[in-house]
């Protein structure tokens, strides 16, 4: 697909500052719910230039929603939303185009999108948000890979029970409710920062939200929604990226724009591996490794505010090269150890059964030719190669940019040998 590959020499300190983008994972359903607004302009700010964010641009531009970049803001008017059909190409480029679902469905009272399939991580089913919105009243059909939803009297309030705090349904179902009739309360919902981001925004628009951050949330539907101004919320797991490179490479590094609060499973778990780590000003947050670092005993990835499963193969890099053996329990994806066979080639020592990884450190990663796997998993074996000996080319690196504005840049502007080719 991509021929652009990275190209990094490792064994550099880090030192510097870099400025964390918006939250990919904020910035999508943000979109998405864009387009429930009947009334002005929606301006978004602190949206990050990604290509999963210019795929979500292209899928509001199709149904008819106004949507233009300006700076590091998008503008968009949903006045005049005209299709409810998400092609199949926009639905392939981008797996979590499910979230336009619900925004869609709630405006129009239909839609009609591919099945999203697989992905990199293993079956991402989306059991879940169909039975949601079916208790909603939708009418929902699944043949030849479409999903051909229809809800001929409107949706309507619905007490929905989630079987897992799944992050795409919650979102899903808030969309969906904030314009049906009546209240809809989700039980065991998911308590991501993303998600109250989500309500935040669309409170601003008119929406009747609460309880979100906790497990109950409740939507009182209303009739209309207007534009309205926000800034995404800082991106937490480019942040845990950047804490992870520094963390691979040695060195100091001060992240700005972050909310150290969203890293709360992270911060403490590195600090017991001997980074210092301390939050200073509103948005801030400082990192200093010296040495090699202390293998922590267990990482479990658990729904927030547990250990997130987008940081899973980033903190194993970091553990790679660590004293002493960790044992990581992936318990959100199937699937989410393709990073590992590219660790191997570095000369780590991993072995995995089933959703259990065991990482043995050893003393020192040899740099090596290696492929992106996914998005996460490539930013790891980036962070990897900063820390190890010699040089590393990564290739695929097109699942790199669907979440990193500029990674190279920004890790060069603190002193890493990296480079795009
Ligand atoms: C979101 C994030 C993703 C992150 C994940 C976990 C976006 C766009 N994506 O993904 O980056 O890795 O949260 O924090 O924000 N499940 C079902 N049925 C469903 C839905 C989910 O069984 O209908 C299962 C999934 O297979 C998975 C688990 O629930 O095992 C978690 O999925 P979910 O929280 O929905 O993750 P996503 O919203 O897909």
């Amino acid at each position: 697909m991509d021929t652009q590959k990275l190209i990094i020499t490792g064994g550099k300190r880090i030192e510097g500052e870099i400025k964390v983008h918006g939250a990919k994972n904020s910035a999508l359903p943000l979109l998405s719910a864009a387009a429930l607004t009947a009334e002005g302009e929606c301006v978004i700010h602190n949206c990050p230039r990604l290509t999963d964010v210019d795929a979500a641009c292209r899928i509001l531009n199709h149904i008819g929603v106004k949507c233009r970049r300006d700076g590091s803001s998008v503008v968009t008017g949903a006045d005049s939303l005209t299709c409810c059909e998400v092609p199949v190409s926009l639905m392939r480029e981008m797996r979590s185009s499910i979230v336009f679902l619900g925004a869609v469905l709630g405006r129009t009272g239909k839609c009609r999108l591919s099945f999203p399939g697989g992905c990199e991580l293993g079956p991402r089913p989306i059991d879940l948000h169909i039975a949601a919105l079916r208790e909603m009243g939708a009418q929902i059909k699944e043949e030849h890979g479409y999903l051909d939803c229809t809800a001929p009297e409107g949706l309507k309030g619905a007490d929905i029970s989630l079987a897992f705090p799944s992050v795409g349904a919650t979102e899903n179902i808030i969309l969906a409710a904030v314009l049906a009739k009546g209240v809809t309360t989700v039980h065991n919902a998911a308590r991501e920062p993303e998600i109250a981001d989500l309500a935040d925004f669309l409170r601003k628009c008119g929406a009747k939200i609460s309880g979100e951050g906790g497990d109950v949330i409740t939507v009182q539907g209303v009739d209309k929604l207007h534009g309205c101004e926000h800034t995404v919320i800082p991106d937490r797991i480019a942040a845990a990226t950047y804490l992870c490179c520094a963390a691979c490479a040695g060195g100091e590094l001060v992240l700005s724009g972050v909310n150290a609060a969203h890293l709360g499973a992270m911060i403490p778990l590195m600090q017991t591996m001997g980074c210092r780590i301390y939050t200073f000003g509103r948005d801030s947050v400082y990192i200093s490794v010296r040495g090699r670092l202390k293998a922590p005993l267990t990482v479990r990835t658990m729904p927030y505010p547990g250990f997130p499963t987008d940081a899973q193969a980033l903190l194993m890099a970091v553990c790679a090269g660590a004293e002493g053996t960790t044992v990581f329990v992936e318990n959100i994806f199937e699937n989410r150890y393709r990073h590992v066979s590219e660790l191997l080639r570095m000369g780590c020592c991993i072995k995995v059964e089933g959703k259990v990884a065991v990482v043995q450190g050893v003393k020192r990663l040899s740099g090596a030719e290696l492929v992106a796997t996914d998005l996460r998993g490539g930013a790891a074996l980036t962070a990897a190669a900063l820390g190890a000996e010699g040089v590393s080319v990564i290739s695929e690196i097109h699942h790199i940019d669907r979440g990193y504005e500029n990674i190279e840049l920004l890790l060069r502007s603190v002193g890493a040998d990296i480079k795009r080719k």
